[in-house]
């Protein structure tokens, strides 16, 4: 069978309204409504066609359950979504194995842009536009990625110092070596110095040089990292570890454009532009008095914010496609893509290290995946339980005690509904409830 010939079809336990139909007819799915007093609802799947069981607990009955269950049975495989309506009594264990096996839920009001979202993340085929971005070495075409790439375009001739904040591994160093070569000192030196790794006795002499004798030890004359850069840029990353004195240096540098190597009176004219990165707040450093005020308005005078990977939930599948194929051009491995369930976790994961993570978790399960495609668990994702973020929201670090709690008895009951409730002394009604006040979805692990 040719994939001319293959379809994507709901099959709907329940009754789809019109206006539901409708939707999906829009974004190409057939809906079959599943005939509840046939066997296995009177599915028949075809090998080759993308097929979405829906249990639609609006107003489902005992057969309808029970056909539910049983095509459960036949095709274990088989993606299950479900619909519940607000007030869905969830005492019935097939209506808590439905649920239990239901990779999302969606609760009435029916959310249906969220829902044909899902059902394309699980046929894998949500469209993946081309990821580059025209600037080197910033992969990436979300919003907020596109916002990053005009203001590099934008600071990049200007030579003025550029603040690049953002959480770590979101691409600092990145977007300061794109400054660079996008500026007409792209011929000239990049220098990258992480001014918290420099030992503090020595941070002016690293930076700004010494003369011969200038201190014990200083048995030549030693030019620093600003000189050899010379008519280039120079990175000073976590610029809030500088101390004091080389506070006053740097100031300098950027108010005159001079310099003085340690153990030496003669000013130096030198030409090279500073890019500063921070992960700590500077605002709350130069309120505490460790960072010097005038510095901070030097260096600010343009600021690039790096957006959080859980910002750009529509960039992390493109990163990760393309960290994989590149893992692939030097090593021998099974895995070519991401499996649905895998897609879904890697766009709805918080991602607290950000791309490092990203290339990270995906580098590792390049080598442990033994099919073609890789699984949650490859990812070592398999215990997330999924928050639904959408672009604005945060995800997993929008917590509370009570979810927390929640999270961490499901994980420990590996996700058994009745134990979960029972450790908790709750009902099992509750625990449903709870998933849904704070929009956790029941991943089903296998
Ligand atoms: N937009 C992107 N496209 C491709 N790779 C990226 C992108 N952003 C970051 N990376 C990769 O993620 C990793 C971390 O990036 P980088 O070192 O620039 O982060 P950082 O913000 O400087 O982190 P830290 O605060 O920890 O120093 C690097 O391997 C980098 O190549
Ligand atoms: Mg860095």
């Amino acid at each position: 069978m040719t994939s001319d010939t293959s379809i994507r079809c709901v099959v709907w336990f329940g009754e789809p309204t019109s206006v539901e139909r409708t939707c999906l007819a829009q974004a190409g799915w057939h809906t079959r409504v599943a005939d509840a007093s046939a066997q296995g609802g009177g599915v028949g799947i075809r090998r080759g066609d993308t097929v979405v069981a829906l249990a639609d607990l609006r107003k489902a009955d005992a057969n309808a359950l029970s056909e539910m269950a049983k095509l459960m049975a036949d095709h274990p495989r088989l993606p299950w979504l479900a619909l519940l309506s607000a007030d869905t009594v969830v005492q019935a264990p097939e209506v808590e194995r439905v649920l239990r096996a239901s990779i999302d839920f969606f609760t009435a009001p029916i959310d249906l842009q969220r829902l044909i979202e899902t059902l394309g993340t699980l046929a894998g085929n949500e469209p993946v536009p081309a990821a580059y971005s025209d600037v080197p070495g910033i992969t990436g075409t979300s919003p907020a990625m596109m916002a990053v790439v005009a203001s590099l375009r934008k600071y990049a001739p200007v030579d003025l110092p550029v603040l690049i904040t953002g959480e770590t591994g979101t691409g600092k160093e990145i977007a300061a070596r794109a400054l660079h070569k996008l500026s007409a000192r792209r011929d000239h030196p990049f220098a990258a110095i992480n001014c918290g790794a420099l030992p503090a006795n020595l941070v002016q002499s690293e930076l700004f040089g010494h003369e011969r004798g200038s201190f014990t030890g200083a048995n030549a004359r030693r030019i620093g990292h600003f000189e050899a850069a010379a008519g280039g840029t120079v990175f000073l990353d976590e610029v809030g570890d500088l101390p004091p004195d080389a506070q006053i240096s740097l100031l300098r540098l950027l108010q005159e454009g001079t310099l003085e190597r340690v153990g030496s009176t003669q000013s130096i004219k030198l030409d090279v532009r500073v890019l500063a990165a921070t992960h700590v707040d500077l605002e709350k450093a130069v309120a505490q008095g460790r960072f010097r005020e005038d510095l901070y308005y030097r260096l600010n005078v343009l600021r690039l914010r790096m957006p959080a990977l859980r910002e750009r939930a529509d960039d992390v599948l493109q990163l990760a496609q393309i960290f994989l194929d590149a893992f692939r051009k030097q090593h021998d491995c099974h895995a070519r893509t991401f499996s649905a369930l895998a897609r879904k976790a890697l766009r709805d994961f918080a991602w607290p290290g950000n791309v490092r993570e990203l290339l990270n978790r995906v580098q590792r399960a390049a080598v442990v995946a033994e099919s073609a495609q890789i699984s949650i668990a490859d990812l070592d994702l398999q215990d997330v339980v999924v928050a639904r973020t959408g672009p604005s929201s945060l995800g997993l670090t929008r917590t509370s005690a009570e979810r927390d709690a929640v999270v961490a008895c499901l994980r420990e009951t590996r996700f058994n509904i009745s134990e979960c409730a029972r450790r908790l002394k709750v009902s099992r009604v509750t625990i449903y409830r709870l998933c849904k006040k704070h929009q956790l979805v029941l991943e089903d692990m296998h």
